[in-house]
C-alpha cells in the first residue's frame, strides 16, 4: 500500500525538508516516511483525519527491526480535506523539528541517530505536489 517513493535522494542534518501536498475529499489519513532504506523509518508522520481509532491527530514513530516503536502525538491538526498544506521538517542532530501550517511544532527524537537518510515514502490519501530539500 504504498504510494511514491523517492530514494538516493540524501537529507542531512543541517537541511530542511518542505513538503506541499493536498489531501484527498475522502482523505482518512495520509503518511511521509523517512528512513535509511525501504525497510526502516525513522521517522514516519501520520496526520490522521479518522483512521486507527484517532480523529484529527499527527502519530509520529519510527519503524525499527520490523516494528513500530512508541508513537509520539504533538503539534495541531491544521489539514483540511482539499486544502494545500506545507509541512517543513528541520534535521538537526538530535531531531526532527517538524512545522506545520498553522505554525505548530512536533520535535521527534532521531531514533536512528543517522546523519544523513535517503529513502522517502508516501503513504495513504494525499497528492504531495512539492519536495525539495535545502
Ligand atoms: C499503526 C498503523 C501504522 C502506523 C503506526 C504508527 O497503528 O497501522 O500505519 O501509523 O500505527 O505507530
Amino acid at each position: 500500500n504504498q504510494g511514491m517513493i523517492i530514494k538516493n535522494m540524501s537529507f542531512k542534518v543541517g537541511q530542511t525538508l518542505t513538503i506541499v501536498g493536498v489531501p484527498k475529499p475522502d482523505a482518512t489519513n495520509f503518511a511521509v516516511n523517512i528512513g535509511p532504506d525501504e525497510n526502516q523509518f525513522t521517522m514516519h508522520l501520520n496526520p490522521r483525519f479518522n483512521a486507527h481509532g484517532d480523529e484529527n491527530v499527527v502519530v509520529c514513530n519510527s519503524y525499527q527491526g520490523g516494528n513500530w516503536c512508541e508513537e509520539h502525538r504533538e503539534g495541531g491538526f491544521p489539514f483540511v480535506h482539499g486544502e494545500e498544506f506545507k509541512i517543513v521538517i528541520k534535521f538537526t542532530p538530535a531531531e526532527f523539528v517538524v512545522t506545520l501550517s498553522d505554525g505548530s511544532t512536533i520535535c521527534f527524537p532521531n531514533r536512528m541517530a543517522a546523519e544523513k537518510y535517503s529513502f522517502f515514502s508516501f503513504d495513504g490519501e494525499a497528492r504531495i505536489t512539492s519536495f525539495e530539500i535545502k
